[in-house]
C-alpha cells in the first residue's frame, strides 16, 4: 500500500531514523521516495541522506508539497512552530502522521487549514532495533485506509496496535515508558547475581538471556504468563521461594503504581501542550 508513496519526514532525529531505516530494510519503500528535513542541523541531514540513499537536493517546500504522507518527528515543544511554518504548504489530501509525544491529533487538525487525516503514533525506544511496541490512533478525518497505511509504516519497526486516542496516555505509561522498567529490572537482577557471588559479566549475560528467553517463551508458546510461571514453579522449590519474596515486597503493586503514575504524568504533560 505504501510502496510507491512519497514520504516526507519533518524532523530528522532518532525516531525519524528508526522509521526510515526500518522501511528501507524491509524494502517497504524506495529511498528515492523519502525526503527528510530538520530545523538547522545540516550535517545530520546530509548524513541521513547519504547513509540511506534518500532523495537529495530537493527544495524543502517541494519536498513537503510532493509527499503523500508527512511524518512529524520532533520534540513536542517544536511542533507548533513547525506547524505554523508548514500549514499553508500542506494540503488536505496529505496524510499526517505524528510521533510527537503527548500532542493530540486535534492540535494538528486545528492548525492545518484542510481536513487532513491525522494519525498519532506512540512508538517506543526499541524501534531503534526494529522491536517497537507502537500504538496508533486516528484523528477526526482519518479512516480505515489511513490507519492501514500508518500500520504498514510502523510494522517496519515492530508490532502495531490500534487504540482510541483517549488510551494514548495509558499506552505511554505501559509500552512508552516500559523499556525503562525492564532495564531497571535487569539492573536489579544483575546486582542480585553479583551479590550472590557471580562475576559482573556473567551476571549480565545470564540476566539478558533470561529476559530474552522469557520474552520468546511468551511469544512462541502463546501461553499466558501465569501459566508459564506456574510451570516453572515447583511446590517447595527455589523459584517458589524467590517468588514469595517478590509477593512479600508487593512488587506487582509497585509495577501497577509505576504504570499508573507514568500515565498520569503523560496526562499532566499533555495539558501543558
Ligand atoms: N526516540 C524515541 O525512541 C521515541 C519514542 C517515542 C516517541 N518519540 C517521540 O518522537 C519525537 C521525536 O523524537 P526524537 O528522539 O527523534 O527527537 P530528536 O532526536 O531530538 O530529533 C528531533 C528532530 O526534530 C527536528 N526539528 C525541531 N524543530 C523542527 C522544526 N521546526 N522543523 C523541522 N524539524 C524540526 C530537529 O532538527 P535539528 O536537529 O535541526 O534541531 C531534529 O531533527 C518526540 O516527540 C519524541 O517524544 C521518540
Amino acid at each position: 500500500m505504501i510502496r510507491n508513496k512519497k514520504v516526507a519526514f519533518i524532523g530528522a532525529g532518532a525516531m525519524a531514523e528508526a522509521i526510515l531505516s526500518g522501511l528501507l530494510e524491509k524494502n517497504k519503500i524506495l529511498g528515492q521516495n523519502i525526503t527528510i528535513l530538520n530545523k538547522s542541523n545540516k550535517t545530520r541531514l546530509n548524513h541521513l541522506i547519504e547513509r540511506y540513499g534518500l532523495a537529495k537536493n530537493v527544495d524543502p517546500v517541494q519536498q513537503v508539497r510532493d509527499a503523500e504522507i508527512i511524518i512529524f518527528a520532533m520534540k513536542p515543544i517544536d511542533v507548533e512552530k513547525a506547524l505554523r511554518k508548514w500549514k499553508d504548504i500542506i494540503y488536505s489530501e496529505q496524510i499526517i502522521i505524528s510521533v510527537v509525544a503527548g500532542i493530540p491529533t486535534l492540535t494538528f487538525e486545528r492548525m492545518l487549514p484542510g481536513n487532513n487525516p491525522v494519525i498519532r503514533a506512540m512508538p517506543n525506544t526499541s524501534s531503534a532495533v526494529g522491536r517497537s511496541a507502537t500504538a496508533i490512533c486516528p484523528g477526526k478525518w482519518a479512516n480505515q485506509r489511513h490507519l492501514q497505511i500508518a500500520e504498514e509504516i510502523f510494522a517496519a519497526i515492530g508490532i502495531v496496535v490500534s487504540v482510541e486516542e483517549e488510551m494514548m496516555d495509558a499506552v505511554t505509561g505501559l509500552s512508552g515508558s516500559g523499556p525503562a522498567y525492564f532495564y531497571y529490572m535487569v539492573e536489579a537482577l544483575e546486582q542480585a547475581g553479583i551479590a550472590a557471588g557471580l562475576a559482573p559479566e556473567t551476571a549480565r549475560e545470564l540476566t539478558i538471556q533470561t529476559i530474552l528467553g522469557a520474552a520468546h517463551m511468551l511469544v512462541e508458546t502463546g501461553k499466558r504468563p501465569e501459566q508459564l510461571r506456574e510451570e516453572v514453579t515447583s511446590p517447595g522449590g527455589t523459584t517458589m521461594a524467590g517468588l514469595e519474596v517478590l509477593r512479600d515486597y508487593r512488587v506487582n503493586q509497585a509495577i501497577m503504581q509505576a504504570v499508573l503514575r507514568a500515565k498520569q504524568r503523560s496526562e499532566e504533560m499533555g495539558r501543558v501542550f
